[in-house]
């Protein structure tokens, strides 16, 4: 007998259990665990009790292991680490990501700089009143992309929606979809295509990292023959685009040399 599937669900919700976004991501695994037998274990961050992230950089300049919440961040990573597949879900408010779930994403910045996921499978959800799921969804995906993840599914839910039965309806189709497409990736396995802004973001990380000789990202870097790459991996993508992104990039590298970087306004 295979061993079921094994997931983590990151819930950025404060309301935990009671949250539409854990409700959502049950309904998610249900539909699943009727494929194919799974295992969720959720993280709630509101149960997490981790201070505000102190912003002291040690977690990318020294090591994971040097960030002082190391004893409850550390654990979370070895564990999205073994699971086939990670859920990243957050209500909308002010317009953006839950600051619980920003939060939990500062103390994984070293994983952007020294991103392992590869092949790894991953979904975002996002639970709003009425809307701001395109901000919350972009930057989860964007989070779990830039980790080495290949996301799979988004869906943005309409919380004050949940009462109308024609909704649930959809809710109900569509997290079925989810789960469809998110067993059906887990299972095909490899590198999934990858899209234009992810090789530009990978040659902004490239540009930056070059310039850090002698540090641990260089180091990583230089172990993986990335320092003068297309992109991390071997993952499919359109020649044109990979093209364009290495054109931006060299332009990228030109501005900062001349010393043509303006501020933003
Ligand atoms: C501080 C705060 C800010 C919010 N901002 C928004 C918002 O910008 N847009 C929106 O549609 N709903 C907003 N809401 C409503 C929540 O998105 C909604 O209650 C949602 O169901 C919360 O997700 P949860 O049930 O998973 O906790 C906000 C709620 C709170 C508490």
């Amino acid at each position: 007998m295979t061993a079921p599937l094994s997931i983590l669900a990151i819930i950025g919700s404060p309301r935990n259990e009671e949250s539409y976004t854990y409700k959502v991501i049950r309904q998610i695994e249900e539909k699943m665990q009727a494929i194919q037998p799974t295992e969720v274990e959720y993280i709630f961050l509101g149960k997490l009790l981790v201070p505000f992230c102190d912003g002291c950089l040690s977690c990318v300049n020294i090591g994971e292991e040097a960030c002082p919440e190391y004893s409850t961040i550390g654990p979370i990573a070895e564990k999205m680490d073994k699971a086939d597949g990670i859920i990243l879900g957050a209500p909308v408010h002010t317009f953006n990501v839950t600051g619980l779930m920003k939060n939990f994403v500062e103390y994984f910045m070293y994983k952007r700089n020294r991103p392992s996921f590869f092949s790894k499978k991953a979904i975002v959800t996002a639970t709003a009143s009425g809307g701001g799921h395109k901000v919350v969804l972009d930057f989860l995906e964007g989070t779990a992309t830039a980790w080495g993840c290949d996301v799979v599914s988004r869906l943005g839910i309409s919380s004050a929606q949940m009462i109308k039965p024609r909704y649930q309806e959809l809710v109900d189709q569509y997290t079925q979809e989810t789960a469809d497409d998110f067993i059906a990736a887990i299972n095909r396995g490899g590198l999934d295509r990858v899209k234009f802004k992810h090789l530009v973001n990978f040659r902004a990380m490239q540009n930056m990292t070059r310039r850090q000789k002698g540090s641990k990202n260089y180091a990583y870097w230089q172990e993986r023959d990335w320092l003068d790459a297309a992109f991390y991996t071997k993952a499919p993508a359109s020649p044109f685009a990979k093209f364009l992104a290495g054109y931006i990039s060299k332009r990228m590298r030109r501005a900062i040399r001349k010393g043509n970087v303006t501020p933003y306004r």
